[in-house]
């Protein structure tokens, strides 16, 4: 009798943690997807910001194929203002090609931890040092490793004499 008794508490607690446990799956897994909605909205909110003046960051003669050279933004890229640093690339021809343009730029902020980019110009990737982020020299976009977002793209001009300025965010 003490036994079934005993039996019948345990299956009943059984099934009140079962029960229990879909209740806080359910809870957390409809929170998670709002999260993700709110990403979303955010991303697609990223406006263009412009800089207050055209920022000279060089020549283009100055930085030869698959070369970098480093500048800083006056504003972030979530358009507050403040220092931000960037990375000028000249891209090797194939890239060029594909990106439709000769010299990209990005925030060299990296979005993990903040360590500053490099261009890797024999591997053809934008390099974090700290823990091996990767990202794509085209886009911006996260390649591998722990960086949770892209790098931000840098909208340039080129005037007719060769020189390179930044003027927004793209
Ligand atoms: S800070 Fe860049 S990968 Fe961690």
């Amino acid at each position: 009798m003490i036994s079934r008794r005993r039996h019948l508490r345990w299956f009943v607690t059984g099934v009140v943690g079962v029960v229990v446990g879909l209740i806080f799956y359910v809870v957390g897994f409809r929170q998670s997807n709002e999260q993700v909605g709110k990403t979303e909205t955010t991303r697609l909110e990223e406006t263009k910001t412009k800089v207050s003046e055209p920022i000279i960051i060089g020549t283009v003669k100055e930085i030869p194929r698959g070369g970098q050279k480093y500048f800083m933004m006056d504003t972030k890229p979530d358009g507050s203002p403040g220092q931000h640093r960037a990375i000028l690339i000249h891209l090797q021809p194939e890239l060029a090609e594909r990106a439709g343009v000769e010299f990209v730029a990005f925030s060299s902020v990296c979005t993990h931890m903040g360590c500053t980019v490099n261009y890797k110009e024999m591997d053809k990737i934008i390099e974090c040092p700290c823990h091996g982020g990767r990202y794509d020299p085209i886009t911006g976009k996260v390649l591998s490793g722990p960086p949770p977002q892209p790098i931000r793209r840098i909208e340039l001009k080129i005037d007719e004499v060769g020189n390179i300025f930044a003027v927004g965010w793209d």
